[in-house]
């Protein structure tokens, strides 16, 4: 099957499984995520490495650089069992540590890395709290709360917490730290910010969309993904998506979907891999 036969392919089956698990207030993200997926083919076509589409705008732009990161090689999360890995040795099928949408700890299969650059030197900054630290470049989200959050009418689970730039976070401001032996995970205050050098690039994907790093429970996204977007409806409508074309499509697409989803996560389709068994065989689910 030729590249662009498999790009379309995906496409339909992600609009279509975005159609069918999606009410009529959703469609602005269905329209932009077939957009996006035009913009990256015609960057790639046109010979550029990266492209960003701003949906809000309708703007496209290809590039030659990157712009958005991950974790250092250094970064660790913890498998099921207690043992705790470096992102350099992690490898697809370790089952991590990760939060459900309901806020519980819980564990899931890596499944895809959109990034796993195991030289590349990069600048992060490092988020300080008394109970742990987590490394992430400036643009990597992070589930977090700003000083001052009044927290009574707040949801419970994630979605009473924000996604921020790991960049964008202030002293006083809150994240959430896994304790070892607890079902959840608890606040921390942020009391320190440093920047730091390291090496290595790497961004692992679970079906949770939240990974525990350093003991710090992250987004997998980055600001390429704009706040609005980066949405339990857009985890639920890939996964449906990632379904539908595991099931029709045969294994050589892996390498052509992973570069896919890698674009659609940060403009990126270079390094990326996928297992789909991981995929197919997850531990938990996430879909309701
Ligand atoms: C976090 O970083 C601070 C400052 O660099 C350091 O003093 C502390 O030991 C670190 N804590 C952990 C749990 O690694």
């Amino acid at each position: 099957m030729r590249r662009c036969d498999v790009a379309a392919l995906l496409l339909v089956a992600m609009v279509a499984a975005a159609c069918r698990a999606g009410a009529a207030s959703r469609d602005l993200l269905v329209v932009c995520t077939g957009l996006k997926t035009a913009c990256a083919t015609a960057c790639y076509a046109s010979g550029y490495s990266y492209y960003s589409y701003d949906c809000n705008k309708d703007n496209c732009r290809c590039s030659n650089s990157a712009v958005k990161k991950c974790f250092p090689g250094s970064a660790t999360v913890r498998l099921r069992g207690g043992e705790r890995k470096p992102m350099a040795q992690l490898a697809l099928g370790d089952e991590v540590q990760t939060v459900g949408p309901d806020g519980m700890l819980r564990y899931d299969k890596v499944y895809l890395f959109s990034s796993r650059r195991p030289h590349e030197l990069a600048s992060f900054v490092r988020v300080v709290t008394a109970a742990a630290n987590v490394t992430a470049t400036p643009s990597h989200y992070v589930y977090a709360r700003r000083a001052g959050t009044a927290q009574q009418s707040l949801p419970a689970g994630l979605a009473g917490w924000e996604l921020l730039p790991a960049g964008e976070l202030r002293l006083g401001d809150a994240v959430l730290v896994a304790h070892d032996g607890q079902a959840a995970p608890v606040p921390a205050v942020v009391t320190g910010i440093e920047v730091a050098s390291d090496v290595g690039v790497y961004n692992p994907h679970t079906r949770a969309g939240a990974i525990v790093v350093d003991g710090v429970v992250a987004s997998e996204l980055t600001r390429f993904v704009p706040r609005w977007a980066a949405h339990p409806y857009l985890l639920r409508a890939t996964t449906a998506a990632l379904h539908a074309a595991f099931a029709v499509l045969p294994h050589s697409a892996d390498a052509p979907i992973a570069a896919m989803l890698s674009g659609l996560a940060h403009g990126r389709p270079g390094d990326a891999i996928v297992d789909r068994n991981a995929f197919l065989h997850a531990p938990t689910s996430v879909l309701a």
